[in-house]
């Protein structure tokens, strides 16, 4: 089911999400929940406070080429992260990031190129996920929101004001 996205400057983006204790139906609900209106909007991430919901849990999906379908994002390519913990940080590169709650905005930021990542699945087993490429700014970019953090917040003053005063034009 496709739920409400957050959109900034929703003060619920600016919460510090909680860890995950229970690895249970509501939790499954949720992850599939978040799936659907990630494809819906358009996204290759999106983290559960994103859809109002203040827990450590995100999800990315990262479009592949498909001779039949074209770019597409399988349900079973999601990347659950539930609890995620960066235990190394390298690296660094600019890369131009979008996000679903602040649409349409699209600027570069620069953060580490390699990251290695403990994490949860669903079920509450335990994993590490390493990369040095796409997937390694996408789990920085949804970690970001799990301290309450948007990727806007790393730009420069003056872009983040010249940000500001155009959001402002556009949602008023
Ligand atoms: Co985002």
């Amino acid at each position: 089911m496709v739920r409400e996205v957050v959109v900034y400057p929703d003060k619920r983006l600016k919460l510090i999400s909680s860890e995950v204790v229970s690895f249970d139906e509501k939790l499954h609900t949720l992850l599939d929940d978040m799936y659907d209106t990630m494809r819906e909007k358009n996204g290759v991430g999106l983290a559960a406070i994103q859809v109002g919901v203040d827990i450590r849990a995100l999800i990315i999906n990262i479009p592949v080429e498909d001779a039949e379908e074209g770019v597409d994002q399988p349900k079973e390519n999601t990347l659950e992260m539930i609890n995620p913990v960066i235990i190394e940080a390298d690296g660094n590169e600019k890369f131009q990031e979008g996000c679903l709650s602040i649409p349409g905005v699209y600027e570069d930021v620069e953060r580490a190129k390699h990251v290695k990542v403990n994490y949860f699945d669903r079920d509450g087993h335990a994993h590490t996920v390493e990369d040095e490429d796409f997937l390694a700014i996408a789990i920085q970019h949804e970690m970001d929101h799990l301290e309450g953090k948007v990727f806007i917040e790393k730009l420069s003053y003056m872009k983040r004001k010249k940000f500001e005063k155009e959001w402002k034009k556009r949602t008023k």
